[in-house]
């Protein structure tokens, strides 16, 4: 049986993963997962047994699909230790989650002149939201200096800082670089400097033990189909004072107390008043299938396998030439590396005649090219179910790829 051996004595059955009966190695988790069974029988089950909207129904298939939904937001509060199950909302994705707070909380309570700070790794969903707002409103956007490994450190992040910084938005993991950022030591800066703390959660929540309370974290973004989760569910989770200011983006069924001819309405609470119309609710409870997962293997676990699985890969690259590789040191399981004198698309393509998935591109990261000189890469991104043996296929191919690059480009 294949068994994907984890530290702590844990392990991760390769068999739950549907798509990797193929003969493929899948490494574009940073672009989304693959999915658990247990993932895809929830789906079916919603969908075969027990399909009804959410709190509308008194018939015994609503009953349950209401228990589902309801509890997933007490399994993400147990998930990423947020204070109260209230503040966890359901939205489409991390996209949606930060768009949420640049429009709905930022728009209102921040003035022309208020800094914010971002870097150039971001992801487009942390930074053009943003670009929108400063047009709208006038406030300033500061992007922190990397250092030389593209990473942030918290001496840079702090010397940004003025009397005029508001807000801090930063992705815990960044989606290329992979860099790991100190959340800790920056939400206490936060808290020390009344500075709102954004944090896109999207490359870290899946992969790494994320809390938070303990980062002081005021507003967490993530997407449930990078984490084993279905397509068109994430979650914004915030500081609870802070979503009652905030102000819905949608407005509709669900999230309305009244309303009237003489024009007066009134909203739901928190969360309620953010989830306007009928949300995906097969994905909510998808995705509280996933956490479950993933809560059952440790988070702390998979953080390590990635490490241990990344710091393998670089051993073996760095024994190639031609391979240059820009985050060797970054504590995550992403790499970014390129053949020289190859572009990224042709590493892909040929990579995917070995039946190796990886991305190519920018990443949506389309600022990183002013950091790290180069405008695309290949990435690979790991997840709990690659293994040595994955890593050796890519490595193989990589060490084949000489030759054929060598006669396509003579
Ligand atoms: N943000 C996703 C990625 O990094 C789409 O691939």
């Amino acid at each position: 049986m294949a068994l994907c051996i984890m530290y702590g004595g844990d392990f991760v059955h390769r068999e739950d993963f549907p798509m990797l009966s193929q003969d493929i190695v899948y490494f574009d988790n940073g672009a989304t997962t693959l999915k658990p069974y247990s993932v895809v029988d929830s789906l079916t089950k919603y969908y075969t047994e027990h399909t009804s909207n959410i709190h509308r129904g008194d018939y015994d298939a609503s009953v349950v699909t209401n228990r589902l939904y309801d509890d997933t937001r007490e399994v993400v509060k147990k998930f990423i230790h947020c204070k109260d199950s209230r503040e966890v909302i359901f939205t489409s994705g991390t996209t949606m989650s930060i768009n949420m707070v640049v429009f709905g909380y930022m728009r209102n309570h921040l003035h022309s002149g208020d800094e914010v700070l971002l870097t150039k790794a971001e992801h487009a969903s942390n930074i053009l939201p943003w670009l929108r707002l400063q047009e709208e409103i006038g406030i300033v956007i500061k992007y922190v200096d990397l250092d030389d490994n593209y990473e942030l450190t918290v001496e840079r992040l702090r010397s940004y800082i003025t009397s005029n910084t508001k807000v801090i938005s930063i992705a815990h993991i960044t989606n290329v670089i992979g860099d790991v950022r100190d959340i800790d030591l920056i939400g206490e800066i936060c808290r020390q400097k009344n500075i709102l703390f954004c944090v896109d959660g999207a490359q870290s929540v899946p992969h790494v033990p994320v809390d938070f309370q303990k980062s002081n974290i005021d507003f967490l973004s993530f997407s449930g189909h990078k984490m084993l989760g279905p397509t068109g569910v994430g979650v914004l989770v915030g500081k609870y004072e802070l979503l009652e200011e905030m102000e819905p983006l949608c407005y509709g069924g669900g999230m309305n107390q009244s309303f009237d001819a003489s024009f007066s309405y009134e909203l739901k609470r928190v969360p309620f008043k953010f989830e306007a119309g009928t949300p995906p609710i097969a994905e909510v409870i998808g995705l509280r299938q996933a956490i479950l997962y993933l809560m059952d293997i440790g988070m702390e676990n998979i953080r390590v396998h990635e490490i241990k699985l990344k710091k393998y890969l670089v051993s073996k690259l760095e024994k190639i030439p031609n391979i240059i590789m820009y985050n060797k040191s970054s504590d995550s399981g992403i790499l970014a590396f390129n053949i020289v004198g190859v572009a990224p698309q042709e590493t892909s393509m040929y990579l995917n005649h070995h039946h190796i998935y990886v991305r190519a591109g920018n990443h949506c990261a389309k600022m990183l090219k002013d950091e790290i000189q180069v405008n695309h890469t290949v990435r690979v991104s790991m997840y709990l179910y690659n293994t040595e043996e994955d890593v050796d296929h890519l490595v193989y191919a990589l060490e084949k790829s000489e030759d054929v690059f060598r006669r396509v480009l003579s």
